[in-house]
C-alpha cells in the first residue's frame, strides 16, 4: 500500500491481489480450510483518507465508488473498515476517533481481497494517525482476526507464499512486473458458499515450478503451473467464471486462472502492450469489467 500525509490527514492507496496458486490442504475443526496459496499484489486501488475525529466516533463513507454493486456498500459496523477501526479502538483501549472516505475501485465479490486491502489500510493508517506505536506483530494477530486475506496486504509484499487460513504469509522473490487482464463477470462469487460447495480429496497439487518460474521471470514456466482449487467449484455455481477464463483463453494468453473464490479470471500477458491491448479488445466483447494491470507494491 501506498500512504502520504496530507493537511493533517492520511492519504492511503490499498491494493488488489491475485491468486496465481491455491491448493485447498483440508478442512479445520473452526470451519475454515488450511490453504497453501501464491498471492500478487497488482496495481489496482482503493483509496482511503483518514481524518482525525474526536469523541471516539468512527464514521465510514463511501466517497466514490467505480464498481457495479449488486447490493448497497454496508459502511455500518459490518463493514470490515470500520471493524478494523474499533478492533484497534478495543486492542489500545484509545478514545480516539476517525473519519474516513473510501473509494472503491477494486470489484466486490471478485476474489482480489479488496475489503481485506482497505482493513488493512485502517489498521496500518490508524496506528500513525492516532500514534498507536503498534509492532508489526501485534497488527498481524488484529490482521488475522478481521479475515483471511488482511495479513497479506499488511507488509506490502509484492509476492508471498501463504499458508493457515491465508494469513501465515512468507514473501518470495519476483524477477520483475508481470502484465495480467482481469475480467470480472458482473456476477459475484461468495466466499462461503464457493468453499461449502469443494470437493476434498482429490490429487494435490504443488506450487515449486511456479515459484521457480516467478523467481526467474520464466513465462513458460507459468503455463500449466497456475492451479486454483476454488476454480470447479466456482465455475458449478456461476457459469460466468468459465465464460470469463474461455474468452481469456481464446486470446493467446500466456495463462488464464480464477483469482481467490473468483468471479474475477485473469490471464497472464507476454508485455504490457500486450495486456492493454488486449484489455482494450475485450472491452468490445465481455459483459463485465475489464482491467489491464501489473504487479504492483
Ligand atoms: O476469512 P474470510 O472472511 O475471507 O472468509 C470468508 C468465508 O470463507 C469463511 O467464513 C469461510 O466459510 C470460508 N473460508 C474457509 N477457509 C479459508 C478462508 C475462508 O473456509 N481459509
Amino acid at each position: 500500500m501506498r500512504l502520504r500525509a496530507y493537511g493533517g490527514a492520511l492519504l492511503i492507496e490499498a491494493p488488489a491481489k491475485l491468486n496465481l496458486f491455491l491448493e485447498v490442504l483440508g478442512r479445520r475443526e473452526d470451519g475454515f480450510h488450511d490453504l497453501e496459496t501464491l498471492m500478487l499484489s497488482v496495481g489496482l486501488y482503493d483509496s482511503l483518507r483518514l481524518a482525525a475525529a474526536d469523541g471516539g466516533e468512527i464514521r465510514l463513507r463511501l466517497e466514490g465508488c467505480h464498481v457495479p454493486l449488486s447490493a448497497p456498500l454496508q459502511v455500518d459496523d459490518t463493514n470490515l473498515v470500520v471493524r478494523a477501526a474499533r478492533l484497534l479502538q478495543t486492542h489500545t483501549g484509545s478514545q480516539q476517533g476517525v473519519r474516513i472516505e473510501l473509494t472503491k475501485r477494486i470489484p466486490v465479490e471478485a476474489g482480489m481481497g479488496g475489503g481485506s486491502s482497505d482493513a488493512a489500510a485502517t489498521l496500518v493508517g490508524l496506528n500513525r494517525l492516532w500514534q498507536l506505536g503498534l509492532s508489526s506483530g501485534e497488527l498481524h494477530a488484529l490482521a488475522a482476526q478481521l479475515g483471511s486475506d488482511v495479513n497479506f496486504f499488511l507488509d506490502s509484499a509484492p509476492a508471498a507464499l501463504c499458508h493457515g487460513r491465508g494469513e501465515q504469509i512468507a514473501m518470495v522473490p519476483m524477477a520483475g512486473p508481470l502484465p495480467f487482464v482481469i475480467l470480472k463477470p458482473k456476477s459475484g462469487c461468495p466466499t462461503g458458499a464457493i468453499f461449502r460447495t469443494l470437493q476434498l480429496g482429490g490429487a494435490m497439487h504443488g506450487p515449486d515450478r511456479l515459484l521457480s518460474a516467478l523467481a526467474v521471470g520464466n513465462w513458460k514456466g507459468f503455463r500449466s503451473e497456475c492451479y486454483n482449487a476454488l476454480q470447479a467449484p466456482a465455475e458449478e455455481l456461476n457459469s460466468d467464471v468459465g465464460r470469463a477464463l474461455s474468452l481469456l483463453n481464446g486470446n493467446d494468453v500466456v495463462t488464464a486462472g480464477m483469482t481467490g473464490s473468483g468471479s474475477a479470471c485473469f490471464g497472464l500477458c507476454r508485455s504490457v502492450r500486450q495486456a492493454r491491448m488486449l484489455a482494450n479488445r475485450l472491452r468490445q466483447q465481455f459483459d463485465g469489467q475489464v482491467f489491464s494491470v501489473t504487479t504492483s507494491i
